[in-house]
């Protein structure tokens, strides 16, 4: 029995699924990752010994901070895309000057509600606005209460890497429209490298990541009554070079059919579900492809072994 039989409110979550499934290869919008259990697994991953996106990404905000918020400039507001636990904005907001807003978008409301309490009571004179939303799609900002002296759109963890690269464009290109003319940019791009690195970085050996992958699976069966078991699949990365991207997959271990409501789908052994991409970029590609959303190259910031690095861009006057 369905523990959340489907319902109006997970109308387009179940659409999303059906069309997923039904597609060829099958597929899924990686969004779903980050219901309330997703976004805690998410968390442990950002811990990983294998997964050093995250801690080189603090380290060098952490060892250029004062350079990145001179760039800033003072009476900044900042809008964090995807803000999750809001822990590498307090780097920023500790080291700028006086300011005045941060606007956090995040698509998980359990954690967005929880992680912006934090940092107002961290940062009481800062204004926090939160805003549940999903930021693939156009989000328009809040206006505060002071008015800000740029626009700085804050967009940390490679998530930029997690969108095709005509999607990136267009979602560059969206908060360039949003920040406007005098809008700054400060965004993670995780850097190309060897391949047992990234593959290593993306299939932990405690299995946090495949639990992550898994874990969309169960959201179907609990939101939307679907039946799979979780013991027949199995969580699968791989670097694509010629794509430039990591791929992530869950495997059907045996023939078998999947049920959510009416609608029944056959898998064959070895077939896959394909949840998420993770590009990679060299410097010169990225710098590219953020030109091609209207944005100018500022300033770099990376880590002695070029695993990561930090971008800042303006709107360019064009
Ligand atoms: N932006 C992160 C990345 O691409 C997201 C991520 C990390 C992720 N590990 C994951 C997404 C595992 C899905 C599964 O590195």
């Amino acid at each position: 029995m369905p523990l959340n039989p489907p319902n109006s409110s997970n109308a387009t979550f179940l659409d999303d699924v059906l069309h997923g499934l039904g597609s060829q290869p099958k597929q899924m919008p990686p969004k779903y990752f980050y219901d309330a259990i997703g976004a805690e697994l998410f968390t442990q991953i950002c811990e990983l010994e294998e997964y050093y996106p995250t801690r080189t990404e603090i380290s060098i905000l952490q060892k250029n901070a004062t350079d990145i918020a001179t760039k800033l400039g003072e009476q900044a507001m900042l809008i964090e895309y995807g803000s999750g636990s809001l822990d590498k904005v307090r780097i920023l907001l500790d080291a700028l000057s006086d300011p005045v807003a941060l606007c956090a978008i995040d698509i998980s409301a359990e954690q967005l509600k929880a992680a912006s309490k934090e940092v107002q009571n961290a940062y009481p004179e800062l204004e926090v606005l939160a805003v549940e939303a999903d930021f693939t799609q156009v989000v328009p900002l809040p206006s505060p209460e002071t008015s800000p002296k740029a626009h700085v759109a804050f967009f940390p963890g490679s998530t930029i890497g997690n969108f095709a690269p005509e999607n990136a464009r267009d979602f560059l290109a969206g908060i360039s429209e949003t920040i406007g003319v005098d809008g700054l940019l400060l965004i993670g791009v995780d850097l190309k490298k060897d391949a047992s690195r990234l593959v290593a970085a993306y299939d932990d050996a405690k299995g946090v990541t495949a639990a992550f992958n898994l874990n969309l699976l169960q959201r179907i069966n609990f939101e939307l009554g679907g039946d799979f078991d979780l013991t027949l699949f199995r969580h699968i990365a791989r670097y694509s070079k010629v794509n430039g991207r990591i791929e992530m997959h869950l495997e059907s271990c045996t023939d078998q059919t999947v049920r959510i409501g009416d609608h029944a789908f056959d898998f064959e052994a070895g077939e896959t579900i394909h949840t998420e991409n993770s590009y990679k970029f060299s410097s010169d590609e990225f710098q590219a492809l953020a030109q091609s959303a209207g944005f100018d190259h500022v300033q770099s910031w990376s880590d002695p072994e070029d695993l990561f690095s930090v971008m800042l861009f303006h709107v360019s006057s064009r």
